[in-house]
């Protein structure tokens, strides 16, 4: 049998058994996938221990996604240019890091529109943000705009991205500054974690900020609607749930893993399930 996982902490809340143990019985894969909790001052010890049972890869998540990269044998090119990993897999007896987030989040958007050539406005300067606006950038994205709380962070994003050829500039996280850039966008993707449950009634936009022509994408998928996408259909803009994302990454792991091809729509099920269960739960 194989073994897969996902380390991090929290992991409690993570769907990505579900969504990858429902995968391997539809396709009949003899694998499991389990959830494992590391604490900072063993992230090191973890890794040399999955290294030396042979688990064949797993998942990173919050908050080791850059700090195991020192741990790892091998980055994949994207990898590298994020500087973050959220999957690895044992190759022979090394490590080898990827990076499907920024995959994950384009793979729906461009199911309805073509990104070479347009404009976007990316919300948040993290890990997410980082890896969506590579993805961009290989699009052939004609411009990025990047607001952040922090302002210093998304400098750094948007110097790396200029670095790359890509048109970026640094915006204000302010309804003003924001609400002219969007009027210039045809779609923005909501970065941060703001409306994450349990705080469901936060978006960093309003629907008067929003227009009929853009498409709206969010990570967050719990809830599934947030109030950004709420307000993005007031507005009459379309809308892209974070769950997308979150298959899609999920896919492309499985998929690195595996070589074959993921059941996607086995995946979607399971974790609209799994969220259903989280949220009867609490
Ligand atoms: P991830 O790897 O999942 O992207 P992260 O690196 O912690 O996680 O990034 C979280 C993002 O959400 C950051 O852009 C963060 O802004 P800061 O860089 O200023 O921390 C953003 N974020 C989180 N809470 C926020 C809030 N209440 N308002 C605005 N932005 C927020």
């Amino acid at each position: 049998m194989k073994i897969y996982g996902i380390i991090g902490n929290p992991v409690e809340h993570s769907i990505s058994p579900e969504m990858h143990n429902a995968a391997f019985r539809e396709l009949e894969i003899n694998a499991i996938y389990c959830k494992f909790r590391v604490l900072r001052n063993e992230l090191k010890n973890a890794v040399n221990g999955i290294k030396a049972l042979g688990i064949n890869g797993f998942n990173v998540t919050i908050p080791y996604k850059e700090s195991i990269i020192p741990y790892l044998d091998y980055l994949d090119k994207n990898a590298k240019m994020i500087g973050a990993v959220n999957t690895v897999k044992l190759e022979g007896n090394k490590l080898r890091g990827y990076n499907t987030d920024g995959k994950g989040a384009i793979i729906p958007l461009k199911r309805i529109m073509r990104i070479n050539g347009k404009r976007a406005l990316i919300l948040g300067a993290g890990g997410a943000a980082r890896s969506i606006s590579f993805e961009l950038l290989h699009e052939n994205i004609e411009c990025i705009y990047i607001a952040n709380r922090t302002m210093k962070r998304a400098i750094r994003l948007s110097n790396d991205l200029r670095k790359y050829g890509c048109n970026s500039y640094v915006i204000k996280l302010d309804d003003n500054t924001l609400r002219k850039v969007i009027d210039d966008v045809n779609f923005v993707i909501n970065c941060t974690s703001v409306g994450m449950y349990p705080n469901i009634n936060e978006s960093l936009l309003s629907s008067d900020m929003l227009h009929s022509k853009l498409i709206v994408e969010d990570i967050v998928y719990n809830p599934l609607k947030t109030r950004l996408l709420q307000n993005a259909e007031i507005a009459g803009a379309r809308t892209i749930s974070g769950i997308e994302m979150l298959v899609f990454q999920g896919a492309l792991s499985f998929e690195i893993w595996t070589g074959i091809k993921a059941p996607v729509d086995i995946m979607r099920i399971s974790a609209l399930d799994a969220i259903m269960k989280f949220n009867k739960r609490r």
